[in-house]
């Protein structure tokens, strides 16, 4: 993977970085378009970290189709499917993590212990293995997109990073692999999530100010689903993460909320 990339780069030719798990959707692909309308080679990686998974989480169980995966990224345009081993990610004897400080104090930091180093740790190897001159993240898990990038600015790393808006389903639902945990009735519950961050962005419109003010709104319509429960509805400044009492500038809301099985994020930026 190196040697190849290397000689693209020589060549005078863009490389561009799509790092996934696999299980690959609509959301996946559309990072993958955007890296073909800006780069020469697509390489998209799928790598399920255990890492990042905690112990009471779903690695054993995520859905891995590599056949249907490869099929998908060909129809896609990927040039490279980057499929590697545990081993050679994280070679015998591996002892360096990258912590970034702060921005995991909120959200899924506290309820994901470790989490995010490995996720940042991972996406750092990629960046080592593959050298893209850029990768691309979505929006959807938005702690994670920023934390990538705050790694990428203070290790140095020649690597652009662009976050792509979340792709949805018609009724709001954010795509993700998870969705394929939910019951069919779960599955009708689930565009909760968005409509309860539409709905606040329009009091925010309306001129609602105060962020408890909105949290408690979010919380209010995700409760009227007996199916959901909520595991956190936060707002926080989108750029340092750190909770916000007031709109002011360019605000993040974010949910987690646990449906049957599957847990599932959303949020929303609100500028103001
Ligand atoms: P995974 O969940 O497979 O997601 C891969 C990429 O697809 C991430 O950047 C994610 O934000 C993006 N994505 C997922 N659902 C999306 C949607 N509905 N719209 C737009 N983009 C979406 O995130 C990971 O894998 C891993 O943590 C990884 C970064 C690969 C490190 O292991």
């Amino acid at each position: 993977m190196t040697e190849i990339s290397r000689e693209e780069r020589q060549r005078g030719r863009r490389v561009g970085l799509v790092p996934t798990m696999g299980a690959l959707h609509g959301g996946h692909l559309s990072l993958v378009s955007r890296a073909r309308t800006e780069c020469d080679m697509v390489v998209l990686s799928i790598f399920v970290n255990p890492q990042q998974f905690n112990p009471s989480e779903d690695y054993e169980h995520y859905p891995r189709d590599l056949a249907r995966d490869a099929g998908l990224a060909a129809g896609a345009g990927v040039g490279i499917l980057f499929c590697p081993g545990p081993e050679q990610i994280h070679v015998p004897g591996h002892a360096t993590w990258i912590e970034v400080e702060r921005l995991g104090d909120v959200m899924c930091g506290p309820r994901r212990p470790g989490h995010f180093r490995a996720v940042v740790t991972v996406v750092a190897k990629l960046f080592g293995i593959v050298r893209p001159q850029v990768a691309y993240f979505g929006q959807k898990d938005a702690q994670q997109l920023r934390m990538i990038r705050r790694m990428a600015r203070d290790l140095h790393q020649e690597v652009a990073i662009v976050g792509c808006r979340t792709v949805r389903e018609k009724d709001g639902l954010a795509l993700s692999s998870r969705n394929a945990y939910l019951t069919p009735e779960e599955r009708r519950t689930a565009p909760v999530l968005n409509r309860a961050l539409v709905a606040a962005q329009a009091t925010v419109r309306a001129g609602e100010k105060d962020t408890g003010r909105l949290v408690e709104q979010i919380r209010a319509t995700l409760e009227t689903e007996p199916l959901v429960r909520i595991d956190y509805v936060e707002a926080v400044d989108d750029e340092t993460l750190a909770p916000v009492t007031a709109i002011e500038g360019r605000i993040l809301l974010a949910v987690a909320a646990f449906i049957g099985k599957a847990r599932l994020i959303d949020n929303i930026i609100i500028e103001h």
